[in-house]
Order: structure tokens, then C-alpha cells, then sequence
């Protein structure tokens, strides 16, 4: 049984998860229309689904606990950016936000004695690790791109591999 505490701190988290799911969903739908950003498109696609599948393995557990998933409003998300670049720097600073986001749930889990809880986390405790190493690989390869058109084309091409790698760690 989940403590009051502990249910409202998941149920936070539903909420980041599921605006995740909306932030990435927003960057995907802005690069489906740049032109020759496919395979970036497919990206922010894929992380997006992978932020509702966190969601609703979050919702299961608390519902599973004996607690009650509430299923939040979201806000808009930012819908445009100057560039590619700029989309990827954003992914990194959200991704270690919700980094941090399940650092507080860890510590509630501790000091709730909640021990089913603090298991369970420790998924997203990977997870994290995960995502925001590859957000940040992603980074540093567009950083060296810089504006070189010819870098970017190969980065576009790149990055299908480089998501596929991550999956493969993740599954
Ligand atoms: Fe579910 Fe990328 O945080």
C-alpha cells in the first residue's frame, strides 16, 4: 500500500512522463517538417512513445500498489525551434530534469520506508542513465558539426543507428 505522500509524488511523475511524451512529440511533428530530417523525425517519434510506455508502467504500479493513477492536463510544449541543435539541447536539459525528478521520488521511497517503491524506481534510475548519456552523445556530435551542412547529412543518417543502439541497451 502506497502512502499518501508516496502516491502523490508517482502521480507527479505521471505527469512529467506524460509531458515528456508531449515535449517530444511536438520536437517530432517540427522536424517531420524540415526538409530531409526523416530519420530525426522517426527519433523524436520513438522517444516519445518510449516516455508514455514510462508513463503507464507508472500508472500500472500505482494502480497495482492499492493507490489511484490521476491522469493529468498537460501544457503546451514548445512547438518550433531556431534549429535542430537547439531541439537536441532542449532533449538533454528535459532529460535531466526528470533525472533529478526521480532522484526526489528515491528519496521519498527512503524515508516513506516505501522499499516496493524504491525497487521499482530503480528502473527509471537506469533508464535515466540511458537516456540522458544518449541525448548527451547526441549533443556532442552535433556540437562538432556545428553549421556544416555536409555533417548534418551524415548526422541524419547516424542517428538511426545511434537510436537503434540505445533501444538494444534499454530492451
Ligand atoms: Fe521518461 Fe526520458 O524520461
Amino acid at each position: 500500500m502506497l502512502t499518501k505522500k508516496m502516491q502523490d509524488a508517482l502521480n507527479e511523475q505521471v505527469k512529467i512522463e506524460a509531458q515528456s511524451s508531449q515535449v517530444y512529440l511536438a520536437m517530432a511533428a517540427w522536424a517531420e517538417i524540415q526538409p530531409g530530417f526523416d530519420n530525426i523525425t522517426g527519433f523524436f517519434y520513438r522517444h516519445s512513445d518510449e516516455e508514455r510506455m514510462h508513463m503507464l508502467k507508472l500508472i500500472h504500479f500505482i494502480n497495482d500498489r492499492g493507490g489511484f493513477a490521476r491522469i493529468p492536463s498537460l501544457e503546451q510544449p514548445q512547438l518550433t525551434f531556431p534549429s535542430i541543435n537547439h531541439a537536441f539541447k532542449e532533449l538533454l536539459k528535459h532529460e535531466v530534469f526528470v533525472s533529478e525528478s526521480i532522484n526526489k521520488l528515491v528519496d521519498i521511497a527512503l524515508s516513506e520506508k516505501d522499499y516496493a517503491t524504491h525497487n521499482f524506481l530503480q528502473w527509471y534510475v537506469a533508464e535515466q542513465i540511458e537516456e540522458e548519456s544518449l541525448a548527451r552523445t547526441i549533443n556532442d556530435k552535433l556540437e562538432l558539426i556545428g553549421d556544416d551542412k555536409g555533417g548534418l547529412y551524415l548526422f541524419e543518417r547516424d542517428i538511426l543507428q545511434i537510436s537503434v543502439e540505445g533501444d538494444a541497451e534499454q530492451a
